[in-house]
């Protein structure tokens, strides 16, 4: 198969917020407990942390996480997370039908957070709890000093405020399985009201208000109107949230998936800009995709869990290659849109449909680390509009999808071009050739590959590199008077990288 890249360095989509490669950790399974946390282990460092998870995580460049939740903040009682941890309750957790210690808090995610790099990006619980609670967590984390729960925060021994900014109204309000679900005019009202206490208290917060939890939701499209018709002045992102996975077994379907998440992002749009065009508005609400990620390996095993224990092996999908292949494109869907698409978290982090897993012994990498860490650490700078001409294929669930997806990103200052690029063909390799005669005096300095002959290939703690990337071979990447020849091999994800 032939296809072309076509990219003008005048023609620009837009500067790439890093957050969009944030990530997310919930109270869920064994995300924070053995995931991130470890108290008593070998393994662990002084606060309980997790070293091998730090290294990870650090390797992963995740400039911000999401917590603590999810379905979990819908009845979250951030008050049980903090202070002397032998005085902290435990309580039944109703989201995930489990029991949680609270061993592991607010505080504790703060810490290791700035031991990894990155930012908080905190949810409150607009569940069980409302306004109130919400503005006395912001008190907590971000007032000066000399009230109630800032000095509350300083006894517990964080005398600067944790100064989050960037806040999540609640989770999936739209979904019947939520704590405190809502109709979209309840739910549009409380985050206007939510978000108006808080930017009461501190002017600089940004608050994401949750959108439909999937594109299936049969609310969609009504839902997202009517909450940003309610809160369109207090809020300044939408959230979308999306899991694909080949329960059916039909790979060309699965990979067809990003263009499915690309409708859903094009779609989410339109509906902001709409309401924004009705409120004869200026502001723009941009979107927060924070939770997307490949999710179905676990859903037959966690039917079999027992209820209240703590922290099970819950939705421990354990992720094949072409698991990879998807993550990959997802990134690169998220990328085309940077002009929208401010933040997106990869749910989630750690052992809870993760691309980090742990065990007693150890840490290792899943299949959808390393297109996940390659974009992280290379895709920064300004999205340039990437025109792909490719062949295409009908596919059962999103219609017709590109062989070839892509996206070129570009960062001036430092002199470098990067292309992303995944053939989604299961038969054919795809040559492939970029006009780069605008990019005067570039080389290529590496094309990386990710490629398995098997595309159920895994990586264990007993086999952690079965799916690992590396060096194309030179054939694979010329370039000649500034017009770049690329094979891409069939099924695989690619990354060139020139300077
Ligand atoms: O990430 C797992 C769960 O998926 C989250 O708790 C919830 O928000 C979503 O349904």
């Amino acid at each position: 198969k032939k296809a072309q890249i076509i990219v003008d360095k005048y023609f620009l989509t837009g500067k790439t917020d890093k957050r969009i490669y944030g990530s997310f950790i919930e109270h869920l399974g064994r995300a924070v407990y053995e995931g991130i946390y470890q108290e008593g282990s070998s393994l662990s460092d002084e606060q309980g942390f997790r070293k091998d998870t730090l290294e990870l995580v650090r390797e992963l460049q995740v400039p911000i996480v999401r917590y603590p939740g999810g379905n979990f903040v819908s009845g979250f009682r951030w008050e049980d997370s903090v202070g002397p941890k032998a005085q902290r309750p435990s309580r039944p957790e109703l989201a995930w039908g489990v029991i949680e210690t609270n061993q592991f808090g607010l505080n504790e995610f703060v810490d290791w957070s700035k031991k990894v790099g990155s930012d908080v990006m905190m949810a409150v619980n607009l569940g069980t709890r409302g306004p109130e609670d919400a503005k006395n967590l912001l008190e907590y984390c971000n007032f000066k000093g000399g009230t109630y729960y800032s000095d509350l925060r300083k006894a517990h021994g964080y005398e600067q405020p944790h100064d989050i900014k960037l806040w999540c109204l609640g989770n999936e309000m739209d979904g019947p399985w939520q704590m405190g679900h809502k109709t979209a005019t309840e739910y549009g009202r409380v985050a206007a009201e939510t978000a108006r206490l808080m930017k009461f208290m501190d002017p600089e917060v940004e608050t994401v208000a949750c959108g439909s939890s999937n594109l299936e939701m049969p609310t969609f499209g009504s839902w997202e109107y009517t909450v940003l018709d309610e809160a369109y002045d207090q809020v300044d992102y939408l959230s979308l949230h999306q899991y694909y996975g080949n329960a059916a077994g039909d790979t060309a379907d699965f990979l067809a998936s990003s263009k499915g998440m690309d409708d859903f992002i094009s779609g989410v749009v339109s509906i902001c800009d709409a309401v924004k065009a009705k409120k004869h508005g200026k502001k723009q609400i941009n979107l927060s995709f924070d939770e997307w990620n490949v999710w179905y390996h676990s859903n037959e095993q966690d039917k079999k869990l027992e209820k209240w224990v703590q922290a099970p092996h819950q939705l421990e999908d354990v992720y094949n290659f072409e698991d990879a292949l998807l993550v990959g494109s997802m990134l690169i869907t998220l990328l085309r849109h940077a002009d929208r698409v401010k933040i997106a978290c990869m749910a989630q982090l750690v052992n809870v449909i993760a691309p980090i897993m742990t065990s007693d012994t150890g840490a290792w990498r899943q299949t959808i680390f390393y297109p996940y860490m390659l974009t992280s650490v290379f895709g920064r700078g300004t999205v340039l509009n990437t025109q792909v001409l490719t062949p295409v294929y009908e596919s059962r669930t999103y219609g017709e999808a590109p062989y070839l997806d892509s996206v070129c990103v570009w960062d001036e200052e430092k002199e470098t071009l990067t292309i992303f690029a995944v053939n989604k063909s299961l038969d054919e390799d795809m040559e492939v050739s970029c006009d780069l005669r605008q990019f005067e005096g570039y080389k290529i300095i590496e094309h990386i590959v990710l490629n398995n002959d098997d595309l159920q290939a895994v990586n264990t703690e007993a086999q952690p590199e079965n799916v690992v990337p590396v060096k194309a071979s030179a054939e694979c990447s010329k370039l000649d008077g500034g017009k770049l020849e690329a094979v891409f091999a069939k099924h695989s994800w690619n990354m060139i990288r020139l300077a």
